[in-house]
């Protein structure tokens, strides 16, 4: 596991973004998984200036989003599928056909959480994985006690969710208590992945997932067991790693390598 500590939320999400920007060159028809939440809103800002300014281009990339609010249809300004055209989508060139976000009006739900799966794998898979973490640390809607091996379907969000999703509705009550997510095992699959967190209310879960035991109870945990993940921090998130000055001096290293590859 790679780990990134990032002096700022700026920082981090230009980082982020230099690295998604990195895969689409390198494989314009890259599978991107798309996460949602406040972490990746400034990484999408800054992706949509590299669009615009430098010619991102995103015409041939295959997008799948983690998760969806189950009940939310399309139009609802709170659902996922609305903050990914708010957010991204509807800024940059790529294109509608290729996109898919699970649909949160879905009438059999089995049926459809099997289609997203064969979807992905028809898309020859996942090449890069976008993820934030939950105050639990939960990655997309996995909750505490997901099987690891979980692939996508229904889940019940954990009332710490339901508490902290509720900043973006009207009202606690308004927010839907079920989704529709990928599972643990689907996200693994990713060749690649690269988790966001930012702020002190963050860093017991990366605490979690970076040096905790592997565990159901922080489906984030099981991402160590996975050969490529870059996990990039804030100093606030990184703030309860015991072995922080290490991470930078890895990093350090793999800077200056990649810098002698590119001289
Ligand atoms: C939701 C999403 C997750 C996201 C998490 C954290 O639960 N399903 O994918 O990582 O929120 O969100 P935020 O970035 O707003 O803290």
């Amino acid at each position: 596991m790679r780990v990134i500590i990032t002096k700022d939320y700026d920082e981090m999400s230009k980082e982020a973004a230099r690295i998604i920007a990195k895969q689409i060159k390198e494989k314009p028809d890259s599978v991107i998984g798309f996460a949602t939440g406040g972490t990746p809103v400034g990484t999408y800002k800054e992706l949509i200036r590299m669009h615009k300014e430098e010619g991102l281009d995103f015409s041939k990339i295959t997008t799948f989003n983690l998760d969806e609010y189950y009940g939310l249809g399309p139009d609802h300004p709170q659902s996922y599928h609305y903050y990914m055209f708010e957010n991204l989508f509807n800024h940059v060139n790529v294109d509608p056909k290729k996109i898919h976000i699970p649909d949160g009006l879905a009438k059999d739900v089995d049926a459809f959480c099997k289609e997203y799966e064969e979807e992905i794998k028809k898309a020859g898979g996942i090449d890069l994985q976008i993820l934030g973490i939950g105050r639990d640390g939960h990655i997309a809607f996995n909750e505490p006690g997901s099987s690891l091996a979980s692939r996508t379907r229904l889940v019940a969000l954990a009332e710490e969710t339901i508490k902290d999703n509720a900043r973006f509705f009207e009202k606690e009550e308004d927010v839907p208590r079920y989704a529709l997510s990928m599972g643990v095992g689907t996200i693994l699959e990713a060749k690649k992945i690269l988790l966001l967190a930012n702020g002190e209310s963050k860093a017991d879960a990366v605490a979690a997932l970076i040096e905790g035991p592997v565990t159901s109870q922080v489906t984030a945990s099981a991402l160590q067991l996975h050969p490529d993940v870059t996990v990039i921090i804030d100093e606030a998130a990184a703030s309860k790693l015991k072995r922080k000055s290490y991470y930078k001096f890895v990093d350090k290293m793999y800077r200056m390598l990649e810098e002698k590859k590119s001289l």
